[in-house]
């Protein structure tokens, strides 16, 4: 038995002869906040595929989630061992209204500990006021907000998130990581993908860098934070 919730091992991952990673290695542990941190294109949104068996993707390796190699399973059988995922992009659908969304996707908590649609309406009244339109007719932080609460009331026990801030105010922003945190506390673990290195650090506790597909360097968010010269050697920042 491993500690960790997430455990991946030599993972290479490919669309057709494309080989975009490159034996990646990665470990989250039980309610830690992770954050994988890469400029465009260095495989972030692969990685968060391959973990999910989406997008046509060919993968070697192994991925354990609780200790169970998951890499041979599929998309759905996944998802139903207690992992979400909110998309870059959102991927909501123009033919589903905004409580149609997190109805589907609803799976309620044995004892009632769990998220529900109701709960989200209330944190954010702003789609709570919003339940009859279609989930595509929302602002972008709107949609972004729906696309988070989509993944919340599956009562997950991972959630893994691709770039959170893409378009969106620093008021939403700011929820955004409020939401975040409270994870932790309602026993979900998350695993981020960030381009906003403020949002990543002020997230998550560990961070690894992917750059052209491989890991080159692995942190604390605050031994990270103080690391100028790494940000600009791995970001350009
Ligand atoms: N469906 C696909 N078919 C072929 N190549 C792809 C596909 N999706 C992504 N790629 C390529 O794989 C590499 C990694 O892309 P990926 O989307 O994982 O990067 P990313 O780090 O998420 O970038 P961004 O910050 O822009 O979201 C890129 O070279 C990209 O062009
Ligand atoms: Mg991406």
């Amino acid at each position: 038995m491993s500690e960790s919730i997430l455990s991946i091992k030599d993972l290479n991952s490919y669309y057709g002869k494309s080989h975009v990673l490159q034996d990646v290695s990665i470990n989250i542990n039980p309610l830690e906040r992770v954050a994988i941190l890469g400029r465009n294109g260095m495989g972030k949104s692969t990685l968060m595929k391959s973990i999910l068996g989406l997008g046509g993707i060919r993968r070697d390796g192994n991925i354990y989630f609780n200790d169970e190699n998951i890499i041979k399973k599929k998309t759905y059988e996944i998802a139903r061992r207690g992992i979400a995922y909110v998309p870059q992009g959102r991927q909501l659908f123009s033919l589903l209204s905004v409580e149609e969304h997190l109805a589907i996707a609803y799976k309620p908590v044995k004892g009632g500990n769990g998220w529900t649609p109701k709960m989200v309406f209330d944190i954010f009244p702003e789609i709570g006021e919003r339940k009859k339109i279609s989930g595509t007719k929302l602002s972008g932080g709107e949609q972004q907000i729906l696309a988070i609460g989509r993944a919340l009331v599956k009562n997950p026990s991972l959630i893994l998130m691709d770039e959170p801030s893409e378009g969106i105010s620093t008021l939403v922003l700011e929820r955004i990581l409020g939401i975040c945190h409270r994870l932790t506390k309602q026993g979900i673990t998350l695993f981020l993908v960030e381009q906003n290195l403020g949002l990543a650090l002020s997230v998550a506790q560990k961070v690894y860098i992917l750059v052209n597909g491989r890991i080159v360097h692995e942190a604390s968010a605050e031994e990270f934070n103080a690391d100028k010269e790494s940000q600009h050697n791995f970001l350009g920042i």
